[in-house]
Order: C-alpha cells, then structure tokens, then sequence
C-alpha cells in the first residue's frame, strides 16, 4: 500500500474487518537503542491520539492491535483516498471550496480534542466518495495546551499546498475562515489547561509564517 521513509503500511484484514497495518521499521543506520525508542514513541504517541479521539468522539481510525515490541499497529482501514491525489485530479474549485470548509472545520475539532496533528500534508488526509475526509498519521501528534504546535499544523499544510497544489491559490484562505467560524462553547472544560482560541491559533501561524520568511 505504501512504504514510506518510516513505516510500512499494508492493507488487509483483522479478525475479518478491513484493516491496515503499519509497521515501523528499524533503521539500521540509527543506533539500534535509539532507533527502539524513537519507534516505539511514534507507534505510541499514533496509539495514545487514537484513543484519546476515539473517547472525544472525534472520528478517526480505530485501532484493533498494538505491538510495542515489533512495532505493528493495526487499526481500521478508512475508504477513499489521499487528499493529495484528488487535489492532483480534475477538481472543481467549487468541489475543492467545500473540502477546504470541512478540513478547516475538521482541525478546529481536532484542536478542541486538546491535540496537534504534528504532519498535516494532503497526504495523511483521506477523502472517500461521499466528500467526507478523515485525518490519519497522528505519529507526531501531541496533547497540548501550547499554542505553537497548533500554529505548526497550518505552518505544515501551508507549505504543502504551497509547494503541491499551486493549482488552489485560495485554499489556505478557506480553511482558516471555517476554522475561525466554527462555534466555541466548551473551550475549558479540560483539567490542566486552557486550549488555544482559533484566533490565537491563527496569529500564531502568521508569526511562523514571518519568522521562516526572515531566516530565508
Ligand atoms: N487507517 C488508514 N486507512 C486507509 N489508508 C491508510 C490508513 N493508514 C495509512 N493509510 C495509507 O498509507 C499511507 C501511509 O500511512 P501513514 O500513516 O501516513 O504513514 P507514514 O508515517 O509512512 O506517512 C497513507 O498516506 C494512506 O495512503
Ligand atoms: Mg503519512
């Protein structure tokens, strides 16, 4: 299905559901010690993020088995495809105006959860042929109330629709509408901390934005 630089993905099934495995490979030229570590903490921190989302009722792959010490994850196989392709097919921008609206709705829901996604590309954002999308790959994501990290996820997609879909100039302009549209009733209900307003989110992400410009 896909072999990335980190984890083999394939797909089949789990106790007769359909599944995908992800598989976390060694690296050999990594210290071995340090290489165990480092995938055990990304198959953990991908396990912990799905479990967390699956309590908060924000949708996303369930998971069906997790070994640690082999680094396999299974977890549910979602339909469709990654966003990257469709965005790469014949889209309309009309279509492409309502994925934009979901998405920026989406992250905004997913930073209610009090969680960053951490590699937000249009390749870990699958959209099946109901025009729904799901998030996927949370390797990277953490819990947090700081706002840097959720800067970072428009800093991330910025950059990749930037650099692989010029084709939706306005693309990073949509999502942010609907992700400052979207209605905040219950910002602090979790224990430890206050998650960041959309707004701080946002001016966070223009600060990113001018500081890379300044080292570039
Ligand atoms: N739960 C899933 N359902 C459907 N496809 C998936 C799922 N998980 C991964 N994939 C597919 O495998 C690819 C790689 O998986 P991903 O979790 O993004 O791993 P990597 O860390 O290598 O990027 C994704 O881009 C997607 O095409
Ligand atoms: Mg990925």
């Amino acid at each position: 299905m896909h072999e990335g630089a980190e984890a083999i993905v394939t797909s089949g099934y789990w106790m007769g559901k359909s599944a995908v495995k992800k598989h976390r490979r060694p690296r050999t030229w990594r210290h071995p010690e340090l290489d165990s570590r480092l995938t055990k903490s990304r198959l953990t921190s991908e396990a912990r993020t799905l479990l967390k989302l699956q309590q908060l009722n924000f949708s996303c792959p369930s998971i069906y088995h997790l070994n640690l010490n082999d680094g396999i994850l299974y977890m549910e196989r979602v339909g469709g495809e990654p966003l990257v392709k469709s965005l790469n097919s014949e889209m309309s921008l009309e279509t492409s105006r309502k994925i934009f609206n979901e998405l920026g709705k989406l992250l905004r829901n997913l930073h209610l959860c009090g969680i960053t996604h951490g590699d937000l590309t249009t390749t870990n954002i699958i959209l099946d042929s109901l025009g729904e999308i799901t998030l996927i790959d949370y390797g990277l994501s953490q819990s947090t109330f700081e706002v840097e990290p959720y800067g970072l996820d428009f800093h991330v997609l910025h950059e990749c629709l930037q650099a692989t879909h010029p084709m939706f100039p306005n693309a990073m302009e949509q999502i942010i509408e609907s992700y400052l549209n979207l209605e905040e009733s219950d910002l602090d209900e979790f224990a430890g901390g206050t998650i960041p307003t959309s707004k701080e989110v946002i001016t966070r992400f223009e600060q990113i934005k001018g500081r890379v410009r300044y080292h570039d």
